[in-house]
């Protein structure tokens, strides 16, 4: 299984007459083994999170509660806007990619998925230094 560009994904609702439960494999329901989670929390609609790229790390956002909006540029022109609002919806986010998060709600619980252990040295946090990597990549 292999993605290429961000994505939504949906994933199975295991629901009852006793709620949901939704599961999240790796290398099943996402491309990737799932090396490191992390959640954000405790954000509004006037924090920016993100902004960034990640050199090697592959990510899977949901919003288990709440909801906010991922915007995603590809450093050639081409951006599109995901709306996380449903506890069984992911957006795939593959490497390379420069990725804001805004419009949080109150109560947005943002769980993120990732391939990779946490090394500050992969996340490229400035837009110009961004935009030349990939420039280079094309070359
Ligand atoms: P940051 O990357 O700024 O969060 P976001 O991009 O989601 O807005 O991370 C906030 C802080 O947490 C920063 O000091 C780095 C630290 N951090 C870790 O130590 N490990 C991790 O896995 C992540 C994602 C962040």
């Amino acid at each position: 299984m292999k993605y290429l560009g961000p994505q939504m994904l949906e994933f199975p609702q295991n629901g009852d007459e006793r709620g949901h439960l939704v599961v999240v494999e790796g290398q099943k329901d996402i491309p990737f083994d799932i090396k490191r989670i992390f959640y954000i929390y405790g954000s509004d609609e006037s924090v920016v999170r993100g902004q960034h790229a990640n050199r090697r790390t592959e990510f899977v956002l949901i919003n288990v509660a709440g909801q906010c909006k991922v915007k995603v540029r590809d450093g050639k022109g081409n951006e599109a806007v995901f709306l996380l609002n449903r506890p069984h919806t992911g957006i795939y986010l593959p490497k390379m990619v420069w990725k804001d998060m805004y419009d949080f709600s109150q109560d947005s619980v943002l769980l993120c998925l990732a391939s990779e252990h946490y090394d500050a040295s992969e996340y490229i946090r400035e837009y110009d230094k961004y935009l030349k990597l990939i420039e280079e990549e094309d070359k």
